[in-house]
């Protein structure tokens, strides 16, 4: 048998080599808890990119609607046809815009920038149209798409129109697309 001097040395032993353990074990936590730091650090700079670009895109848009309110001819100017075409899909539930295309709940919009207002044969305008008359131009249009119902009170259009002047001014850069020779844009 040890004596109790003998044990008392082995748990000693036992202890220190216990301390040791831990320590080297917390020394082995420490270093990847560190380095994960790293990587956070790492990829925070990557993160870094996008997020400057969504900052920036909000900065863009801020700014987008903080600028005071442009002229239609120079939305029309920088309107793009293209997005116009993607916003036109609130209204080829009722219209047509192509040379001959038929009539639905609203009349064909071939060549309407320019056109007669109410002036589709065969289509049963409402009497505020009719009654209104005039030629469709650049100004009247915007205002038409921004509430139909309240630059024609009456109208059969049920559409509650279109609150961005950017986006009329591309679905109207879209309409005036479709005609044998486009109406020249307003200066
Ligand atoms: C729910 C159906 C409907 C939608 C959606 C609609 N319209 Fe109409 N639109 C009509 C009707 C009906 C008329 C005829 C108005 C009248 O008789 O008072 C009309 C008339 C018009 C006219 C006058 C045509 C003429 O011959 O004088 C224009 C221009 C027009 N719409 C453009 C648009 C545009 C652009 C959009 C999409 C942004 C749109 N409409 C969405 C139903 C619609």
């Amino acid at each position: 048998m040890w004596s109790t001097n003998t044990n008392n040395t082995i748990g000693a032993i036992i202890v220190a080599l216990w301390i040791l353990w831990v320590s080297n074990q917390i020394g082995n936590l420490l270093i990847p808890a560190y380095e994960p730091v790293q990587d956070a650090v790492a990829s925070t700079s990557v993160a870094k990119v996008p997020a400057k670009k969504a900052a920036e895109k909000t900065v863009g848009e801020t700014a987008a609607r903080a600028e005071p309110a442009q002229s239609l001819p120079v939305l029309l100017a920088s309107a793009n046809a293209n997005k116009g075409k993607k916003i036109a899909k609130k209204c080829i539930a009722c219209h047509t815009f192509k040379k001959g295309g038929k009539n639905k709940v609203g009349p064909n919009l071939f060549a309407i920038i320019g056109k007669d207002r109410a002036g589709v044969a065969k289509f049963n305008y409402s009497g505020a149209i009719k009654k209104m008359g005039g030629k469709w131009g650049f100004a009247d249009m915007d205002q038409f798409l921004t509430k139909p119902k309240a630059f024609m009170p009456g109208t059969k259009m049920v559409f509650n129109g279109l609150k961005n002047a950017g986006d009329r001014a591309a679905i109207i850069m879209y309409l005036r697309s479709f005609a044998d020779a486009p109406t020249a844009l307003p200066k």
